[in-house]
């Protein structure tokens, strides 16, 4: 008789689980349209992509496509060992020099994505014995981290100053989380004050500056360490912790995502480096910013309500997980491409459709977007 691998009733009642609650999430397919760095095709059909990171367009800019064949053809195609055997090139660190130069931070080490780098950070940092007082909306990557390591985990509503001086009272000497810009709300934490509560408290500040980086005044602090990512604004794949030379001399030796996992590719840290170049004249960010102010004026017009964020993340809220399903097929149906967000991800009740703007995004389609929100929210 064959036999019954008992993980796979198990597996089949969780997905009937997540199926009831629209919660089951699959992928699909999404192709480049060859020259449009904005449209992308699925299931054959072409669609303007506001779900995308690529907030300045780089990830095909036809420069960073050169640079990186350029790696790929003096590194070949993978740094293939880790950063101590000999996954460590002239790639890695010319890459964390530039970002050292550009952020004030001394010294920086490269993880293969922001996910592995905020685990090496937090699990090597942390331990039982520790309280870290964190804003209630960081990145699961943290809070994955923090759990894992049973650190006790007091965490202040969202950008409440307050609380968490309270928190910080309680327990001098912790370290405090935060992102600069949050993810699924496109808010910006109020870094200088925060900054300011830490240092009267002799607490670290730890800042993951995914969002942030290069599009935010989020560079006006310098925490104690910084976790950047390449696969949002600068269009790449990879991350880096920035810190002081003893921090990242520390996690170079001890962090267990780092020692034990081959180095992130040469070709991509090259890719990172030709992007920051591209980002360094703010030209691309005056862009982001005028396509993010007409898009809020072209949606306020209309009386689409988004969230109050100035930054490239325009969340509009819509609640329940069927309806955001049902918006965002509508918008595909219409040829926009837009992230729909429910929980867990965001919290029960506050199902949403993150809207991602671009430099490159022109401004016809900014308003055709909000013509098709308009039509959705007012015919619901
Ligand atoms: C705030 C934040 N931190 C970290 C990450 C993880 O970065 P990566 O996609 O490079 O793993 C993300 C991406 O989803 C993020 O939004």
């Amino acid at each position: 008789m064959a036999k019954v691998n008992v993980l796979l009733p198990r597996i089949a009642i969780l997905q009937q689980q997540l199926q009831a609650r629209a919660l089951w999430r699959q992928r699909q397919l999404t192709e480049p349209v060859p020259g449009c760095t904005r449209l992308v095709q699925r299931n054959g059909q072409q669609l303007i992509d506001f779900a995308g990171n690529d907030y300045l367009g780089l990830a095909r800019h036809p420069q960073v496509i050169a640079a990186q064949q350029r790696a790929l053809q003096h590194y070949g195609c993978g740094s293939t060992a880790s950063p101590l055997v000999s996954g460590y090139s002239d790639a890695h660190a010319q890459l964390e020099q530039q970002l050292c130069a550009l952020s004030g931070h001394e010294a920086a080490l490269l993880l293969p994505s922001g996910y592995a780098g905020n685990s090496a950070l937090l699990k090597t940092l942390f331990s039982a014995s520790d309280t870290v007082i964190a804003d209630k909306l960081i990145h699961a990557s943290m809070i994955d981290a923090l759990r894992d390591r049973q650190v006790t985990l007091k965490r202040f509503a969202h950008n409440d100053l307050s609380r968490a001086e309270q928190l910080l009272a309680n327990a001098p000497g912790s370290a405090l989380v935060t992102e600069s810009v949050f993810s699924m709300d496109g808010d910006s934490a109020p870094l200088v004050e925060l900054a300011a509560l830490c240092q009267r408290f002799d607490s670290p500040l730890i800042v993951d500056d995914a969002h942030g980086f290069l599009l935010s005044d989020s560079l006006a602090v310098t925490p104690f360490a910084r976790i950047v990512t390449f696969g949002k604004a600068l269009g790449g794949q990879g991350a880096a912790i920035l810190g002081s030379r003893q921090l990242i001399d520390y996690l170079v030796a001890s962090a267990r995502e780092y020692i034990y996992s081959t180095a992130l590719a040469p070709a991509a840290c090259a890719g990172v480096s030709q992007a920051l170049q591209l980002a360094a004249s703010g030209q691309l960010q005056q862009q982001l910013a005028n396509n993010i102010q007409y898009f809020r004026q072209e949606c306020e017009m209309l009386g689409v309500t988004l969230m109050p964020s100035l930054s490239a993340i325009q969340p509009l809220i819509l609640g329940d997980s069927n309806r955001v399903l049902q918006v965002a097929t509508n918008l595909a149906q219409q040829g926009f491409l837009v992230g729909a967000i429910r929980p867990p991800t965001v919290p029960q009740g506050q199902g949403r459709l993150r809207l991602t703007l671009s430099a490159v995004h022109q401004p016809h389609q900014l308003a055709t977007l909000a013509m098709a929100l308009a039509e959705c929210c007012h015919g619901a």
